[in-house]
């Protein structure tokens, strides 16, 4: 009882540690098929476009893109009324189906020069 009680909490966090590193990977290949959406706005080599408002993304990290891709999805940001640019962005993020293709997508923009 003693010992399974110490054990099963090491356990379980230790594959959420596992779990958490194999998302953090991202994978760039899966990401470039999942990019392909994006490219209307975000332009083929994440360059952006001013004319559709949506900022260039090539190079940015992948931490910062996964991020603002679960806050677009969880509706912190993209929500608000007036976030007129937000919410044009919001409905892409809903594209991206669970957190590896967060993370695959992400992995791609990154790789981007
Ligand atoms: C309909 C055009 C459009 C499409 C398609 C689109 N986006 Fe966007 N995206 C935008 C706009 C506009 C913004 C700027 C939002 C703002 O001003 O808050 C944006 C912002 C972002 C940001 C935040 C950048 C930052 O500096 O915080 C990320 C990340 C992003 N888009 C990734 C993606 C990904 C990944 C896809 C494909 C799944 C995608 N976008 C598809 C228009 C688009």
């Amino acid at each position: 009882m003693r010992l399974s009680r110490s054990i099963l909490p090491a356990l379980f966090f230790s594959s959420l540690f596992t779990a958490t590193l194999a998302l953090a990977d991202g994978d760039p290949a899966r990401g470039q098929g999942l990019y392909v959406v994006c490219a209307t706005c975000h332009g083929q080599n994440g360059e952006g476009s001013q004319e559709q408002n949506a900022p260039s993304l090539a190079g940015r990290e992948q931490w910062y893109l996964a991020r603002q891709l679960h806050n677009f999805k969880a509706g912190v940001r993209g929500a608000h009324a007036d976030d007129v640019y937000g919410k044009m962005m919001a409905p892409m993020a809903l594209i991206l189906p669970d957190d590896q293709a967060i993370e695959d997508v992400a992995a791609y923009v990154a790789s981007l020069k």
